[in-house]
């Protein structure tokens, strides 16, 4: 790794510009404590990317993306795009980049932080140092299927729920290594007892796990999966499952770690290019008040050295500089106990002091 890196941040809309500010001190502070030459650059995407150029993911910016080794995406939306019409809507963009790099992997770890036992309106005997992750697969299923519109008079409209059996066992091989080099417990998530894409899923997914003998694979439908994950989550190690299952399903796992400003994600792909981002969307209601929580993306950051960069030393020690400021008692406003909370730039400033103390 003495090469120079490349990051490219899309900052986007609401309070993506906030996190992703933290997220880049949390880099140069990487880069000058591991001495990397890393070089950050930004691009428009998103909202911000519609108001400028009438397109959310723009021809500059897809270059950028070309020329990076990884992004880091703050996040992207807005009331104000909600009626434009299907194409410029910043959601597309986010579409759009996943299926253009072909980001079949999406990986949710739902870690939960012990300081945080109270802030989740789960009993802590429950989620006491919880750590599950949940595979997602990101560009097919429902998002992406066609056909997919509207009747000539949008009386009546229709999406498609398509998966074909190389798209399944690639993202069940995945899962299975995953878990191979974890608990060896593999859930899959399914609704084989209604649809027929489901059904492909589950046999697909037995075929793959002859494979792998050493891993236990167990299947759920996608309605109890959503019940035992709130009523006993700790059954689970790594979950797999299709698009809008893992999207509903890690909102839902959230809610396990105190708040969904803590969770981080990667999206990548078979070579390791990857999209690193908070799970979280734009929260137009806090941004620019500087409350929001930064740590999703501080820990989307740690991911990309971890997955992309092949740096799980510096995982760790970002990981542990998150614990050791919330170790502290410093909370922001999504996280705190009497309201006493400490804001985006404060919380980003810390993590910083505690990864420049860190011994590498
Ligand atoms: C997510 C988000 C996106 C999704 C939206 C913003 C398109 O909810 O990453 O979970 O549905 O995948
Ligand atoms: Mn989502």
């Amino acid at each position: 790794m003495n090469n120079k890196i490349k990051i490219l941040i899309l900052p986007g809309d609401g309070v993506g510009p906030e996190v992703t500010q933290e997220a880049k001190k949390v880099i140069n502070v990487i880069s000058s404590k591991y001495e990397l030459d890393i070089e950050l650059e930004d691009a428009l995407f998103g909202g911000i990317a519609v108001d400028e150029y009438g397109d959310p993911y723009p021809e500059e910016t897809k270059n950028k993306v070309k020329n990076s080794d990884a992004v880091l995406l703050g996040a992207v939306g807005g009331i104000k795009y909600d009626n434009l019409p299907k194409e410029k809507k910043p959601e597309s963009g986010l579409l759009e980049l996943r299926k253009q790099l072909n980001l079949f992997i999406n990986i949710r770890p739902i870690i939960s932080f012990p300081e945080l036992s109270n802030s989740s309106s789960i009993k802590s005997e429950y989620i006491d140092n919880l750590d599950i992750i949940i595979i997602r697969e990101l560009v097919s299923g429902l998002y992406f299927g066609e056909p997919r519109g509207f009747n000539k008079d949008n009386t009546e409209a229709f999406n498609t729920m398509r998966y074909s059996k190389s798209e399944i066992s690639r993202i069940s091989d995945y899962a299975f290594k995953l878990a191979r080099i974890r608990n060896k417990k593999l859930c899959s998530v399914d609704k084989a007892n209604v649809l027929e894409v489901s059904q492909l899923w589950r046999s697909t997914t037995n075929e793959i796990s002859k494979q792998y003998s050493d891993v236990e694979l167990s299947h759920l439908y996608v309605d109890n999966a959503a019940m035992q994950l709130v009523q006993n989550p700790k059954q689970f190690d790594v979950l797999v499952t299709e698009n809008l299952f893992g999207d509903i399903l890690s909102d839902i796992a959230s809610v396990l770690t105190g708040s969904i400003g803590m969770l981080p994600s990667a999206s990548i792909n078979e070579l390791n290019f990857g999209v690193y981002e908070p799970i979280h969307g734009s929260a137009p209601d806090i941004a620019g008040q500087n409350i929001v929580n930064p740590i999703a993306t501080i820990l989307s950051v740690a991911m990309m050295f971890q997955h992309t960069f092949g740096r799980n030393d510096i995982y760790n020690s970002v990981l542990n500089a998150v614990k050791l400021v919330l170790n502290e008692k410093k909370f922001t406003k999504d996280i705190a106990i009497n309201n006493e909370y400490i804001s985006t730039e404060i919380m980003g400033d810390l993590i910083v002091e505690k990864l420049m103390d860190e011994k590498k």
